[in-house]
């Protein structure tokens, strides 16, 4: 039996369940809040940052990741305040910059009101959200991989370089890697600077607005509630 907490999304109100994170409850009542990290089964770690929301308390309002936030009785949140979009907006930008062949990153982005990101694409092949690390450790007790490096050396790569015992070959940081479920092999390698525009992605993914979740695909097969 769930205990449940009163609080304000977008200027709905709805019933949270106490332990649940702000992004959970809004997705359930249909409130899109983009996001790339989380994946239900996992511990939220506020990875990408995509998530971000105003936390509005005693007047003053605090940009917070949504997934990391749980719900609280009287809780005032808004996920789509002009700061928090100008603000997922430059995240998402970082990241389809960082790792653009990706449909998944790019309908994201897109979904974030990036048309025409800013910067030079690196083509990273990961964008360092960390679902891989945690479905090997969660799921599957290996701790078979995790991050090294800092900066912008950082990558995921197992301990020593060398694939542990642990490793039972699931497969699981794989199938759940943005990168590699929508690949994109479109021309946009590093140094281009736009879409290409050759897949659905233009038209797959409309800019996101309040309340209209309607649990998209991004790029294909990549659900954005985190089921495959
Ligand atoms: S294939 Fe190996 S490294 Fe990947 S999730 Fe499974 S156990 Fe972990
Ligand atoms: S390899 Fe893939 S799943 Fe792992 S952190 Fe990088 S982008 Fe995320
Ligand atoms: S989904 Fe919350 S930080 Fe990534």
């Amino acid at each position: 039996m769930h205990q449940n907490v009163d609080l304000v999304i977008d200027g709905s109100k709805i019933s949270g369940r106490r332990g649940e994170t702000v992004l959970d409850a809004a997705l359930r009542y249909g409130i899109c809040i983009p996001h790339l990290c989380h994946m239900p089964t996992l511990t939220d770690i506020g990875a990408c940052r995509l998530c971000i929301v105003d936390h509005i308390k005693n007047g003053r309002s605090k940009v917070t990741t949504s997934c990391t936030l749980l719900v609280q009785e009287g809780m005032v949140i808004d996920a789509n305040s002009e700061r928090v979009r100008g603000l997922r907006r430059n995240i998402a930008e970082l990241l389809v910059t960082q790792a653009p062949n990706s449909r998944a990153i790019q309908d994201i982005a897109l979904r974030c009101g990036v048309t025409e990101p800013r910067y030079e694409f690196r083509s990273d092949d990961c964008v360092l959200c960390g679902r891989c690390v945690r479905a090997c450790k969660e799921h599957y007790q290996a701790h078979a991989i995790g991050f090294v490096g800092r900066g912008q050396e950082r990558h995921v790569e197992y301990p020593f370089r060398e694939k542990p015992e642990s490793c039972i070959m699931c497969r699981a940081c794989v199938t759940l890697c943005p990168m590699s479920i929508t690949p994109c092999d479109g021309p946009m390698k590093s140094g281009e600077g736009y879409f290409c525009g050759k897949c659905a992605s233009l038209t797959q993914a409309p800019q996101y607005e309040a309340g209209d979740c309607t649990r998209c695909d991004l790029g294909e097969g990549f659900d954005c509630s985190g089921h495959l």
